[in-house]
């Protein structure tokens, strides 16, 4: 009999990195997860070591690998799954980075954002790139390491440097320094990635100051990306899907269909409707992206980003201290009969769709003398909801009126908070067998690539619904709640 055929998937987020081995129908049989080191020099600002993600990449795939020889199994290809927009530039001699990675979170860019945008550059931007010019994305990030410090230009002008979202950095550093490349999901995201041409744009370098000599290749998201440097793992596994994490986590939760739309709870929240081979550009400040891109065709999204919802429940335990584990929040908030009329907007780093305001800031609003800790985590959840049906309302306003929602990341295990947002929003949401559906993405396109699988269809096939959700809130109840939420939101934004 021959050895079981496995795929390793690398999710390398924004608090912590999994590394998730499947099984050849899809199913996880081994995890391994380590979280690290959140840095904030100033306010606004989130950065993260370079070394500390290559070293959790590093430990977390030797876990996955022993587990996997343990069970007789081979490795049929590894697929790579990462935070976003995050941004890195290093060395292409010594692969040594020239400064910490700028998270998709940081604003240190706002004011150049905002003078780009006072010059009328924000239509062309969004022609081009289907984004709007806000400090999320990566392109203003990267001028901004370039001119940190003195010498970097120079370098960059000299073919000394190479620029990469962290897929690409981990893709240099897995290959021993063999290939620089990246796929056509995390290149739509940098702001300098004309979405309709599929080609780094020469204008948009221009305006944002950045050397076309950084830059990586962009190949399809099921491509052959190199081999991993036998030094590392003792043995060459073949590199063969990469995509950022929300457009990995659509094609995971099996969004091959145009109106199919899928919602992933992490450390934000990232709802994309597939959009078929059509670009469709938002009316109310939604993003157009690259859903994927499979055997040079690209598929697109509609996407509204949520930049807090895990990160909210992280600063109930790390910051607040209120609750123990994020799982201890569950029974907080049903143990309450309402939400008192607390309402906590966790604009910790601004707010993303449909507002983009990099100047808001978190707030609570409500608090009587009788409110407390199990107040706050209520609203903190709820907030979550209210967010996601800002999003939903947008979409509607532009003619997108989809009937189910399919839902994963980490918070979905939470059932209260599933359902609290089928009636907030008024949708029926779907909960899937495999909520690993991002790793599972990274997965399903290497495994597309080595054969594993044949085609989506049959990555489709794979898709099981583990728990349906309807909603069930008088329209009177939700009507008064989301009133609540936009007061708090209104004056969040004064
Ligand atoms: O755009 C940022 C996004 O990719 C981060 O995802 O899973 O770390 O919330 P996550």
């Amino acid at each position: 009999m021959s050895a079981p055929r496995h795929l390793l998937a690398i999710d390398q987020g924004t608090t912590s990195t999994r590394t998730v081995l499947f099984d050849d129908k899809g199913q996880p049989i081994f995890t391994a997860q380590t979280e690290f080191t959140q840095i904030f020099p100033q306010d606004g600002w989130v950065e993260h070591d370079p070394e500390e993600i290559w070293q959790t990449v590093l430990d977390t795939c030797k876990q996955a690998i022993a587990a996997s020889k343990e069970m007789g199994g081979t490795i049929a290809g590894l697929g790579i799954t990462n935070q976003r927009e995050t941004s890195l530039i290093w060395d292409k001699k010594t692969g040594k980075t020239v400064y910490n990675a700028i998270v998709w979170q940081d604003r240190r860019t706002s004011e150049t954002c905002h003078s780009l945008r006072d010059q009328g550059h924000e239509a062309m931007v969004t022609e081009k790139t289907g984004l709007l010019l806000d400090p999320y994305f990566s392109g203003s990030k990267i001028a901004w390491i370039l001119d940190n410090q003195p010498e970097l230009r120079a370098r960059a002008d000299n073919d000394e440097l190479a620029f990469g979202t962290i897929d690409s950095f981990l893709l240099w550093r897995l290959t021993g320094g063999k290939v620089h490349a990246t796929d056509a999901t995390n290149a739509s995201r940098t702001m300098i990635y004309n979405i309709h041409n599929n080609q780094w744009d020469d204008e948009l370098l221009a305006l944002l100051n950045v050397p076309a000599s950084l830059l990586p290749e962009v190949l399809d998201c099921a491509s052959d990306f190199g081999q991993t440097d036998p030094e590392l793992f003792g043995e060459s596994i073949k590199i063969a899907g990469i995509a950022g994490d929300q457009h990995a986590a659509a094609i995971g939760q099996a969004c091959f269909e145009p109106g199919m739309i899928k919602s992933t709870y992490g450390t934000g929240c990232f709802v994309l409707v597939n959009t078929g081979d059509k670009a469709i550009s938002s009316e109310h400040r939604l993003l157009t992206t690259i859903a994927y891109r499979l055997n040079g065709e690209t598929t697109y999204a509609i996407e509204g980003s949520i930049f807090s919802a895990g990160a909210a429940i992280q600063w109930l335990r790390d910051g607040l201290g209120i609750i123990k584990s994020a799982s201890d929040s569950e029974a907080i908030a049903s143990g309450l009969d309402g939400n008192h009329g607390v309402y906590l907007v966790p604009a910790f780093t601004g707010l993303g769709s449909p507002h983009w305001n990099a100047e808001a800031r978190g707030s609570i609003y409500g608090l009587t003398r009788d409110s407390g800790p199990a107040e706050i985590v209520r609203a903190t959840l709820e907030s979550v909801c209210y967010q996601t049906n800002d999003l939903f309302k947008a979409m509607n306003e532009d003619g997108v009126k989809p009937s189910i929602l399919r839902v994963d990341g980490g918070m979905v295990k939470n059932d209260w908070l599933v359902q609290q947002l089928s009636d907030t929003v008024d949708i029926q949401v779907q909960r899937p067998v495999v909520t690993e559906t991002t790793a599972l993405g990274a997965a399903f396109l290497a495994g597309l690539q080595t054969g594993v699988f044949a085609s989506l269809d049959d990555l489709a096939s794979y898709w099981r619904c583990e728990a349906d959700f309807e909603p069930n809130m008088p329209a009177q109840e939700r009507d008064t709640l989301i009133a609540g939420w936009d007061k708090a939101i209104a004056r969040t934004l004064l």
